[in-house]
């Protein structure tokens, strides 16, 4: 085993429908990541990526998720094989997660402020005042107007684009490791989407990584330093020269799928 900070050999992963029958999601997946590296994984809708992503954190509903073949190494350690609260302290504090839906992530009973402290008591040892002053830093970080103000706003009183910053400062906020982020911007216009992936890639910075899971090959061209084409529940193609793949990506889908894109970004 290679000390990649994140190691996926040979993965699949299945579904059980409540009638017994098997889906194999994705199957034979091997990728790796290293602090300061983002891996963007993209694919048609359905071809498997957030069921790789999500299995990373253990983050799929088992049952009906199962893992038939393969090991997840995270730090060394085989997150598939791990017990639940070692598991809970890893997606806790050395794993952040953003999705495409802030809403679904924040509570919308508490103000956002209290949101950043609570998770940085439940896992670290600091005072009240020592994490109120850091969620604070945090807001204004991600780029939150008047934080001292929206400190204390909850979740529904936020535009998408805000919301999505302070799910972005909850999933950096205790300093992970690895972050993942499955389609973190869909759901943003244009602008806030661009802003939303800069002030990712800045906050990644050298000590940690980004896997980020999109369709969109134009977040892949302003985000990624590798990258993993998905069809079919399969890795079809990876490269870790990002340019090279725009120019040339050798798996017919892959080219297809940069000639759509070229076609789009041309409207
Ligand atoms: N809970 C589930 N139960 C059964 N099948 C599922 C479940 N979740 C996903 N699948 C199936 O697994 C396959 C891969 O889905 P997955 O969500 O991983 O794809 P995706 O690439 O993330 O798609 P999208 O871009 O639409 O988010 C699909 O065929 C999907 O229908
Ligand atoms: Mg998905």
């Amino acid at each position: 085993m290679s000390g990649a900070l994140l190691e996926i050999e040979n993965l699949s992963v299945s579904y059980r429908g409540e009638d017994g029958r098997e889906s194999v999601a994705a199957s034979g997946v091997s990728l790796s990541l290293n602090r300061g590296e983002s891996l963007c994984i993209v694919g048609e809708s359905g071809s498997g990526k957030s069921s790789v992503a999500m299995s990373v954190p253990r983050l799929l509903p088992s049952p009906p998720a199962f893992y038939p073949e393969g090991k997840i190494f995270f730090k060394g350690e085989d997150v598939l094989s791990m017990p639940p609260d070692a598991l809970r302290a890893v997606r806790g504090k050395h794993i952040g997660v953003v999705f495409q839906d802030p809403i679904g992530s924040l509570s919308p009973l508490h103000r956002i402020g209290e949101q950043l402290v609570e998770t940085l008591l439940l896992h670290s040892d600091i005072s009240r005042a020592a994490a109120r002053a850091m969620a604070l830093e945090w807001l204004e970080k991600v780029g939150i107007p008047e934080p001292l103000q929206r400190f204390k706003a909850y979740p529904h009183e936020l535009s998408g684009g805000m919301q999505q910053r302070v799910m972005i400062a909850m999933a950096l906020i205790l300093g992970p490791d690895l972050i993942i982020a499955d389609e973190p911007t869909t759901a943003l216009d244009v602008t806030v989407q661009a802003q939303i992936l800069d002030l990712m890639r800045s906050l990644v910075g050298k000590s940690s990584a980004l896997l980020l899971i999109t369709h969109d090959l134009g977040v892949v061209a302003r985000m990624a330093t590798k990258l993993a084409v998905m069809k079919d529940g399969k890795v079809i193609e990876k490269s870790e020269d990002v340019i090279a793949f725009f120019t040339e990506p050798k798996h017919p889908h892959s080219r297809a799928l940069v000639a759509e894109a070229r076609k789009m970004e041309l409207h």
